[in-house]
């Protein structure tokens, strides 16, 4: 039967695991963009969502005709999937919207980066072409991300009747930025996008990036996702993440804690956040002993060689910062790289000072959860440079993501704000991050259309 409502994106809600006795099952998908998404279909029963088989097992389902409802994986050749995900799509428009790179040494556009072009332009036209499949005449289509800015042309095209909608969770790279591609390919990523009949972003200020290169008659409109308060304190009252925040408090004890919670991701900035951190002992030395630092820094796009080495500096870093202040009953940094949500939610609960210091980045769900979980209140020192900011500005205590002394200085401020205080601001950043909900965010898009 064809859907009303369709979502697109590189990653689905699920992906399946082959047992060594041939079964597949299923388990639920990761990352921000997967959270929010899932959230927001629970009250859409009908939807369907398109997805990459991402992994063998994930193929193997969709050979075996294996499905969960509401969901079509595609099965795409994984020459074309590597290149076109790998190759342009975390390498090429990451770093473009993330601003992050070493500009002595990248971007190189060359002979192969044009067949990788080519392998991104496949893979668009893939889910282009199973939308057309899929959708009911005059049916609404929610495309996902930076991997398929093409997509809303090439559906454009095969289907003139649907309603398109595009949706960025990460930033919009500047015009300077932008600029860095060829003019041939800069255009066909802009036409691709404007094949959308709404072109959403997180903040007013990725829409500005947006509207400064494609125009200001492109149909832009801002959606900033929030979090379900209700749905996510019920998830941090769980029995196992009482049972992992009696861990976390047995190891802490009666110390202060500035947490942390990301993908070891370069965007992150989580090396200057531990350089700021041993700038605070050094200059606040009666920190010392009375503070932990809780690093969570989950694996990420481990196939490209500059995550892997990003991820040792980070354990490097962390380690010599406990070689440099630990004694012998005090460790300075914990870092955990389990991507473990009940730990996470543990170490929200228990947050003192929530550490959020991207360098660029679309919205940032955890500057918004941590608030509403914390259970004595938390003070977040937050970077101009995450979405959350737009909305957070004014209770968090922010900082120039490049500033380290900066930084340090408002972990010492945060570590000293009175109680009262800190409660009054993390009330407000809790009303502010609920806003709007998953739910409501995506209805939101969906009237739009
Ligand atoms: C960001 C992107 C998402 C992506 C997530 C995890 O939040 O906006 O599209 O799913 O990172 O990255 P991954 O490459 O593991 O899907």
């Amino acid at each position: 039967m064809a859907s009303q409502v369709l979502v697109a994106a590189n990653r689905g809600p699920l992906s399946y695991v082959l047992a060594a006795d041939g079964t597949l099952s299923a388990r639920r998908g990761g990352g921000g963009l997967v959270s929010g998404l899932s959230a927001a279909l629970a009250d859409q029963p009908d939807a369907l969502w398109i997805c990459t088989a991402l992994s063998d097992a994930d193929r193997e389902a969709v050979r075996r005709g294996v499905a969960e409802p509401g969901v079509r994986m595609l099965d795409i050749d994984p020459a074309v999937y590597d290149d076109a995900y790998n190759g342009i799509a975390n390498t090429v428009l990451w770093f473009l919207h993330h601003h992050l790179y070493d500009i002595p040494r990248e971007p190189v556009f060359d002979a192969r980066f044009r067949q990788r072009w080519q392998s991104y332009v496949t893979y668009n036209e893939a889910f282009a072409r199973a939308l057309a499949e899929e959708a009911a005449e005059g049916a609404k289509v929610l495309i996902q991300d930076y991997h398929l800015a093409l997509a809303p042309g090439l559906l454009r095209e095969l289907r003139p009747d649907l309603r398109i909608g595009h949706f960025t969770h990460t930033p919009w790279a500047s015009p300077a930025y932008l600029g860095l591609l060829p003019a041939d390919i800069r255009e066909q990523l802009l036409r691709g996008m404007l094949g959308a009949d709404l072109v959403g972003f997180h903040t007013e200020a990725w829409a500005r990036e947006f509207t400064a290169s494609a125009g200001a008659e492109a149909p832009v409109a801002v959606f900033p996702l929030g979090v379900d308060g209700d749905e996510l304190r019920s998830l941090a009252n769980r029995p196992e993440v009482n049972d992992k925040l009696a861990a976390l408090r047995a190891e802490v004890g009666s110390l202060k804690t500035i947490v942390r919670v990301d993908r070891t991701e370069l965007s992150k900035n989580i090396l200057r956040g531990l350089l700021a951190y041993r700038e605070l002992l050094t200059t606040h030395p009666e920190w010392r002993g009375r503070v932990v630092h809780l690093a969570s820094a989950y694996p990420s796009r481990q196939d490209l060689t500059v995550y892997r080495t990003y991820t040792q500096d980070v354990a490097e870093l962390a380690a010599s910062v406990n070689a440099e202040f630990g004694t012998p009953d005090w460790q300075p940094v914990l870092v955990s790289v389990q991507d473990d949500f009940a730990r996470s939610l543990a170490a929200y609960r228990l947050a003192d000072v929530a550490l959020v210091n991207p360098v660029r980045d679309g919205m940032n769900l955890v500057a918004k959860e941590i608030p509403v979980v914390s259970e004595a209140g938390c003070v977040l020192v937050l970077s101009t440079g995450a979405g959350a900011y737009e909305e957070l500005r004014g209770d968090a205590l922010t900082l120039n993501p490049y500033d380290v002394t900066e930084t340090a200085e408002a972990l010492h401020a945060a570590l000293s704000m009175p109680e009262a205080e800190r409660a009054e601001r993390t009330k407000r950043l809790s009303a502010a991050a609920t806003a709007l909900p998953p739910a409501a965010w995506f209805t939101a898009q969906l009237a739009r259309l």
